[in-house]
């Protein structure tokens, strides 16, 4: 199937909740990857819009609000200009930032829904829901935890688990509670709004069909979420915090729509149209929104995380084709997640790294490199500060800014500061810049298709050409023996830098700056906003840029390597918390209630050997032992593979509950259960002891 030819590219990165500060896993997950793609789409000379803001509204906002003790508006004002702070540190070329509490995405989400009531594509439901009668308010999503049916995890949320990230209703979490006054919620009726999702299955499948080059992790969530059947999914809340339905289309269907607000899910992604308004207000322009979301000739693209996967590519999808004025994402790259230092991202446990924080200590760039090495594009990837120090010193330094220095210093001593001219070149240079001219295509696809690890990887590759051909031309000689020769390195080489300060502008935009000035050179195309749309851009930069005689500018250190102790201050600030203390500093968990021997005596303990252990396939928790107990050997699956490698464990002695009935995880039996000591930073400890297999311990 050819490519439809588009004429301008509509950006969207996922909205982050005002809830809090932003992280690495944010920045890995949606806001890099959109910034690698939109500053590269720019370059290359491409009409692009890219929009983000902060999602103001929602549960998750008012129960962080509720637990300061403090209003949610009040909340977002603290973290909103938090967010856009560090986002503008890290560089994040956005035409515009907005927030989901602004006027016109008040408007723009209310017309929206007004346009789909009145196409009668809702359905009205009359319905019992939980309700907190200490609270005196309805339990939607994150007001209400139990246990999530599909994992049994025991802190589900109502809307979504976020272990397995199935996505809920508050009404079939097992044993729910309420987590405004931990009160057992009661049934309420109540009506609201859903979008009948099941109506578009049809559509949605038809137009999922047509898109086979969607990444494999998205297409295999969406065919999923198809495959169980879509149902219908409410998208009207009675909270007191959320964009008001609007009174009007509620009187017209005879419903009461005091109290009533929209679903977060429901106005959350029209802010990206809301956001794309403003900025079209800025230009002073504003029907400048419409051809980005309404013309047929827009590549929309959305950023986000995978466990924003369903929103995206079925529940929009649906608003939009339900309206009808709009045109459908051309992709939706999502990310997996990042994990850091081999763990779960936690921000209760403060197991992350804050952008903030972060820029504190170091420059953007270094940042934007690493972790565009390491993005988790197919799979969960892992952060560490090692690999980190590794790409800085050993690629950054070592290799591009290696390169970019000796070049420069070179011309500066032999060549008197200016480009020599090219004069009967040898093969090696002459191959040299042939390979130079292959570069923007080669890192131009792999951004183009969102293979961002692979485009950084491709620009380094041109840093390491750069070196290898210096070494190779060896102008330290030439430069008596031959001095045309050494004039003719310096020229091939500052041609291989001039091209590096277009090529490596996506992921190090604030190098190439740096380096531009080293070499004085004027007329590059923006990758920002705002700035020039016109000059040398990414398809010249195959090409030679400098001309001989060019007066270079200063040259100076690129990159400085960083030291082991300097990663030892970042490994340690994981899991402390703001004062220095650690999870260790939180209370000991309360002793139960007190239970009879009888109690007591009915658990039988005994010590016990791995004898063998293997993960379970497709479980994120699961180990599978068999354990001997010495009169028999057990199966036992434990939910340990987060903390101990299948390997590790075999020869461990262990204590087991020998008594406890078997019981069947993901299809397989497990016949008692291996004891563990949990600390307050959630670390298992294996209870060793003495004894022969099989010992009782009472
Ligand atoms: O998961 C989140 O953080 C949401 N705030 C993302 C919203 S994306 C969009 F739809 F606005
Ligand atoms: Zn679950």
């Amino acid at each position: 199937m050819a490519s439809p030819a588009f004429n301008r590219i509509m950006v969207t990165a996922a909205l982050p909740y005002a809830n809090g500060p932003v992280h690495l896993g944010h920045l890995a997950g949606a806001y890099l990857p959109a910034d690698l793609f939109s500053r590269y789409q720019r370059m290359k000379g491409q009409d692009v819009v890219f929009v983000c803001g902060s999602d103001e509204m929602g549960v998750a906002i008012m129960v962080r609000a509720r637990n300061e003790g403090i209003d949610p508006q009040d909340l977002v004002d603290r973290y909103h200009p938090m967010i856009e702070k560090a986002f503008a540190g890290f560089g994040m070329s956005f035409d515009h930032y907005g927030r989901t509490t602004s006027p016109v995405h008040a408007e723009t989400s209310q017309d929206f829904f007004r346009t789909l009531a009145r196409k009668d594509v809702f359905a009205l439901k009359t319905e019992e829901q939980l309700y907190d009668p200490e609270a005196g308010i309805f339990l939607a999503d994150r007001f209400v935890v139990g246990t999530c049916p599909t994992c049994g995890n025991e802190n589900a949320y109502g809307d979504q688990c976020e272990k397995c990230g199935s996505t809920l209703s508050p009404k079939e979490l097992i044993n729910p509670r309420s987590t405004l006054s931990d009160a057992t919620p009661e049934l309420r009726e109540t009506t609201h709004f859903y979008l009948p999702l099941g109506d578009f299955q049809d559509r949605l499948d038809q137009w999922i069909g047509t898109h086979p080059e969607w990444k494999p992790n998205v297409l295999g969530q969406v065919r999923s979420w198809l495959n169980d059947g879509l149902k219908d999914r409410a998208i009207t809340r009675d909270v007191p915090w959320g964009v008001p339905v609007p009174k009007d289309v509620a009187e017209e269907l005879g419903i009461d729509a005091e109290g009533k607000v929209i679903y977060v899910w429901f106005d959350a992604p029209i802010g990206y149209i809301s956001d794309t308004k403003e900025w079209a207000m800025s230009q002073g322009d504003p029907d400048a929104w419409k051809p980005y979301w309404q013309a047929d000739d827009t590549r929309l693209v959305h950023f986000i995380g995978k466990d924003n996967i369903v929103f995206h590519c079925l529940m929009f999808p649906a608003m939009l084709m339900a309206h009808g004025d709009y045109t459908l994402p051309e992709n939706v790259p999502a990310n997996e997640f990042l994990n850091i230092e081999g763990d779960k991202l936690s921000t209760s446990r403060n197991w992350a790294v804050w952008l903030h924080e972060y820029l504190e200590d170091f420059e953007p760039d270094l940042l934007r490199y690493a972790l565009a090495t390491m993005l988790p594009e197919t799979k969960d990837a892992d952060f560490n500060w090692s690999e980190f120090q590794t790409r800085i010193n050993s690629e950054l330094a070592d290799v591009l800014g290696n390169f970019v220095n000796r070049t420069l210093t070179f011309a500066a001593r032999f060549a008197d500061g200016k480009v020599p001219e090219l004069v009967d070149p040898s093969d090696a240079d002459k191959a040299a810049l042939e390979e130079l001219a292959t570069f923007p295509d080669r890192i131009g696809k792999a951004y183009d298709t969102y293979r961002n690890r692979e485009a950084v990887f491709e620009t380094m590759a041109l840093a390491r050409l750069g070196n290898k051909y210096f070494n190779d031309t060896e102008p330290w000689h030439t430069r008596k023996s031959d001095p045309q020769a050494c004039a003719n390195t310096i020229h091939v080489s500052l041609q291989i830098c001039a091209s590096l300060s277009v090529l490596m502008e996506p992921a190090l935009p604030f190098s190439s700056a740096r380096l531009r000035g080293m070499l004085n050179l004027e007329g590059v195309r923006a990758s920002v906003p705002g700035g020039a749309a016109e000059g040398i851009g990414w398809d010249d930069a195959g090409k030679s840029l400098l001309q001989p005689g060019h007066a270079l500018g200063e040259a100076g250190i690129l990159f400085t390597k960083i030291e082991d102790d300097v990663m030892e201050e970042q490994k340690a600030k994981l899991g402390a918390t703001p004062d220095g203390a650690s999870d260790k500093d939180q209370p000991y968990e309360p002793v139960k209630d007190t239970i009879e021997y009888d109690d007591f005596a009915k658990l039988d303990f005994r010590m016990g050997t791995i004898v063998e252990a293997e993960e379970m396939p497709k479980s994120k928790k699961l180990v599978k032992t068999v354990v001997d107990l010495g009169f028999e050997k057990r199966q036992i699956l434990a939910g340990i593979k987060e903390h101990f490698k299948p390997e590790e464990l075999i020869g461990k002695r262990v204590a087991v509950v020998a008594n406890l009935a078997p019981r069947k995880m993901m299809g397989t039996e497990s016949q008692g259960m291996i004891l563990m000591a949990e600390d307050r930073e959630g670390a298992l400890f294996l209870m060793n002891s003495g004894g022969e297999n099989g010992s009782v311990i009472r």
